[in-house]
C-alpha cells in the first residue's frame, strides 16, 4: 500500500480488551484530536448494543457495517483517531481498506494478558463461551498475522503500564517528546 493512497488519520487495531478505546482516548487528548470507536458508532447508527446486534441480526450483518464505515473513513477528510473493532481486520477486503485510512498501530497483546482483562466481560458475543480461555488463544494465533499485515507499527501491551504505551504510539507518530 503507497504512503500517497493513505488518509492522514490514526487507527488503533488490536485483540479485543489490548486497550483500543482506553489509548485512543488518551491519545486524543495528548494530540487534540477527536477520536471516534467504530462499535460505538455502529451501537448508536443501530440503536442496539454489539451483543444484541450478533444475536438478532448476526455476525455477518454486523461485519458488513463494520466494511461500510471504514469506507466512509477512508473518503473523509478530516484528521482523526479511530479504535477499530478487534475482527475489522479480519475480513479480506477491510485489509486494504484500513491501510488507507491511515498511519495504522496495532496493540500486540498476549493471549494471558487479554484472558485476564476479559474473563468477565459479558459485552463481547465472541467470547461467551464454555472455554474464552482458549478461545481467545485460537483466535490472536489466527488474527495476528493479519494485524500485523495491516500495520505500520506494532506495540506490544503486555506488563506494560498506558503511560509508557501512549509515549511509544507518540514515539511512532514523530510526536514524542
Ligand atoms: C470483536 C471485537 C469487538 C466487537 C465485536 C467483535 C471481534 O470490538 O467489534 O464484539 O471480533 O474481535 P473490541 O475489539 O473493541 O472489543
Amino acid at each position: 500500500m503507497g504512503k500517497k493512497v493513505k488518509n492522514n488519520n490514526i487507527v488503533l487495531i488490536g485483540f479485543m480488551g489490548s486497550g483500543k478505546t482506553s489509548l485512543g482516548i488518551r491519545l486524543s487528548y495528548k494530540l487534540q484530536l477527536s477520536v471516534e470507536d467504530t462499535d460505538k458508532i455502529i451501537e448508536s447508527r443501530e440503536k442496539k448494543k454489539i451483543s444484541e446486534i450478533f444475536a438478532e441480526k448476526g455476525e455477518s450483518y454486523f461485519r458488513k457495517l463494520e466494511t461500510e464505515l471504514l469506507y466512509e473513513i477512508r473518503d473523509k477528510k478530516c484528521r482523526k483517531i479511530y479504535s477499530l473493532g478487534g475482527g475489522t481486520p479480519v475480513i479480506l477486503q477491510n485489509q486494504s481498506l484500513i491501510c488507507q485510512c491511515g498511519t495504522v498501530i496495532y496493540l500486540s497483546a498476549k493471549p494471558e494478558t487479554i484472558y485476564e482483562r476479559l474473563k468477565h466481560d459479558t459485552t463481547r458475543p465472541l467470547l461467551q463461551c464454555d472455554d474464552p480461555k482458549a478461545k481467545i488463544a485460537s483466535l490472536i494465533e489466527t488474527r495476528d498475522p493479519i494485524y500485523r499485515r495491516c500495520a505500520d507499527y506494532v506495540i506490544e501491551v503486555d506488563g506494560k503500564d498506558q503511560n509508557q504505551i501512549l509515549d511509544e504510539i507518540l514515539n511512532c507518530l514523530g510526536e514524542g517528546t
